[in-house]
């Protein structure tokens, strides 16, 4: 462990705003108080066989499971010889108890129709099963066996969503591509998971225009041979070209396939999927995900997290990320349907035809549970609280964060002006690799308080330790790890069991490390306080980027802020803050002036060694497709180096050239 990961977290955010779940919500809540919680977050990990033969007895098996749990670390069987299928848990038991009928999918396209009104679908689960069935005999016709890796690279449409329940229930792992990825990504993908068939759209509506989906899956093609056949769903009608014997159009393969295809009875431990997350360096780790663990744990999570209640007729769930990451696939589809509650899609942008896309979606489909991410609210806050106060949100019930740590301001906004500070906020941590919640309140029950992902999931043993594996103290910094397995713990990165050892298992023995620093406060809530790459060592005090971040945003003048380190004569490392303003960036003195109320505001807030050495406003930050600032980038700017490093998965190229244009 090199000395920058070191355990200690001397700069702290204060905060001391606390806020318990409103009485009313509580009483109907799954989980009613921080006693029920605590108890039974004490039973399941003192006995999880117990606990989790529990919960997975709520689901479907065709045979049951002999052991709850075979551990042999890193390595966990869960429910092993068990026999189940996760799309026939989404669907057909529905079905079977008497559900068919009801709406299971609600999706909305994002280009208006020329009445200025959306194309809106609705999937009940007899609709689901049908046209799932469908297409998988026409996977199967195409050759697709239990075991063959398909890759999905598809916009956000219904077919998205089918073709993956397909996949599942014929036991063919999926291997989703977020449609916003290059050819080489796919390229990548294919060759490693050893993909031989891609199913596509010609194209997907981004902000009114077509991406043009199948061209790039043809320049892909171009730098493989794997792949044997091409499914094309048209969306968009764009331009494509179809190449004979490979390409196949989706309703022409569709409209001849028997909608008869039982769900094949899987192995606990088949491989439900592979999903490929970019590693802080390097090539993207694809993910193992297994059928039945993933199945029960993003179930319970989603149950509890979001208080889901099937039997409630106007119960609406929407969550804004994309079916292309973990978020999409746990939380849009499979942890959703599994509860029997509808889940809406939503094509395209939050700003497509306006910038209260997602505040008229509300309105309109009576959302009562919405699941987004901290870097989506602070641009709301940013584009203004006008686009909110035209809607009426009172449908709202619970709303979500995930992805990377709220900042309190962006919290506080989320909670007054989205949840007119009637609906408990779950702020909830887990990674692509633990498949669903670890850290997070649970909204009847946990007092929360702004920018902190609060207690450990039930079934959760997580603990903030030193690089010996000791608890460290309160509010003592340290390293995140998972103490006990969990079901939908990742089976390894495909083909790579060394990367699988050396990432996760080897930094502290015998632990599940994630590689985010953390503390937990007096409260026993946990904060993070970013990667543990992520933690600048200033003059040999540890500061974690995000609270700088957090105190920066609390000021007015600031919208947004990434904060990274750079090399310092004097003090090894000094502090850079990327800052976009609330308004226009000043010039000249009034700049100057601007930052050092910016800098006397953060060392208020932390202390001395937190304020930042360099602070440069811009308009916009580097990020990823999937909205992670690229802080590697910024480290490369803040020192003042030549950018030398792969930006193929940066959205816009122009933000990292005019900040190095702007020097420092
Ligand atoms: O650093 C943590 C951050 O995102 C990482 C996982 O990223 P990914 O696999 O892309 O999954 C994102 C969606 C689950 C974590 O290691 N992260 C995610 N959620 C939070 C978070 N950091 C703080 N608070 C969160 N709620």
């Amino acid at each position: 462990m090199s000395s920058n990961e070191s355990a200690t977290t001397e700069s702290m955010l204060q905060e001391s705003r606390r806020f318990p779940p409103p009485a009313a919500f509580a009483e109907q809540a799954h989980i009613k108080s921080p006693e029920e919680y605590a108890a039974l977050h004490k039973r399941s990990v003192e006995d999880p066989d117990a606990f989790w033969a529990e919960v997975a007895a709520e689901l479907h098996w065709f045979d049951k499971w002999d052991r709850v749990l075979e551990w042999n670390l890193p390595d966990a069987k869960w429910f092993v010889n068990g026999k189940t299928n996760l799309c026939f848990n989404c669907i057909d038991r529905h079905i079977e108890a008497g559900h068919g009928d009801k709406v299971a999918l609600v999706w909305e396209g994002e280009v208006p129709k020329d009445d200025g009104s959306f194309e809106i679908e609705r999937y009940t689960y007899n609709d689901l099963k049908r046209e799932v069935s469908t297409f998988a005999n026409v996977l199967k016709a195409r050759g697709v066996k239990k075991g063959d890796v398909v890759t999905i690279y598809m916009g956000m449409v219904p077919q998205l969503a089918i073709a993956m329940l397909a996949c599942a229930r014929i036991g063919a792992p999926h291997s989703i591509i977020f449609g916003g990825f290059s050819a080489q990504a796919i390229c990548d993908r294919v060759e490693d998971g050893q993909s031989e068939i891609i199913i596509t759209c010609d194209g997907s509506w981004r902000r009114g225009k077509p991406v043009p989906l199948k061209q790039n899956v043809d320049d892909a093609l171009k730098m493989t041979d794997r792949v044997k056949n091409v499914i094309v769903y048209r969306r968009c009608n764009n331009d494509v070209q179809m190449q004979a014997g490979r390409d196949h159009w989706w309703h022409e393969l569709d409209k001849d396939a028997s909608d008869d295809c039982p769900a094949e009875p899987m192995d606990s431990e088949d491989l439900l999927f592979i999903l490929y997350t970019s590693g802080s360096t390097g090539k993207p780790k694809g993910i193992m995900h297994t059928t039945a663990g993933y199945m029960v744990h993003t179930y319970l999570t989603s149950k509890l997290t979001f208080d889901l209640k099937p039997d409630d007729p106007d119960e609406m769930y929407w969550c804004t990320a994309d079916i292309g990451w973990i978020t999409g696939h746990s939380y849009i589809i499979y942890g959703i349907l599994a509860n029997r509650v509808p889940t809406l899609m939503y094509e395209g942008g939050p700003n497509f035809p306006a910038e209260d896309r997602f505040w008229d979606v509300i309105e309109r489909q009576k959302v009562t549970k919405f699941y987004t991410a901290p870097t989506a609210i602070r641009t709301f806050m940013k584009w203004g609280d006008s686009h909110v106060e035209k809607h009426d949100l009172s449908s709202l019930k619970v709303l979500g964060t995930v992805g990377e740590p709220i900042n309190p301001e962006a919290w506080m906004w989320y909670h007054r002006v989205i949840g007119k500070e009637n609906c408990p906020i779950v702020d909830t941590w887990w990674q692509t690799e633990t498949g669903g919640h670890m850290l997070t309140p649970l909204p009847g029950a946990t007092t929360t308080t702004p920018g902190s992902c609060c207690k450990p999931m039930i079934g959760i043993d997580a603990a903030v330790v030193n690089s010996e594996g000791e608890e460290v103290g309160t509010n003592e910094g340290g390293i995140l790890v998972i103490r006990k397995p969990w079901p939908s713990m990742l089976r390894g990165i495909y083909g790579d069991r060394e990367r699988f050892i050396d990432t996760y298992w080897s930094k502290v023995e015998g632990m599940y490390c994630p590689a985010d620093g953390a503390r937990v406060d007096e409260d026993g809530n946990f904060w993070i306080t970013g990667r543990i790459d992520d933690v600048i060592l200033v003059a040999g005090h540890n500061i974690g980027t995000m609270e700088v971040e957090s105190a920066l945003v609390s000021h007015d003048a600031v919208a947004e802020a990434a904060v990274v380190g750079f090399p310092h004569d004097v003090k090894g490392n000094g502090v850079a803050a990327f800052v976009i303003l609330r308004g226009a960036i000043p010039q000249g003195d009034e700049a100057d002036a601007l930052k050092k109320a910016l800098t006397k505001h953060v060392r208020g807030e932390l202390g001395p060694i937190g304020q930042p050495d360099q602070i440069r406003f811009t308009e916009a930050l580097p990020k990823t497709r999937s909205g992670k600032i690229m802080r590697r980038l910024l480290r490369d700017i803040a020192a003042g180096n030549e950018i030398k490093q792969d930006t193929t998965t940066l959205e816009d190229r122009t933000i990292v050239d005019k900040l190095v244009a702007q020097g420092g």
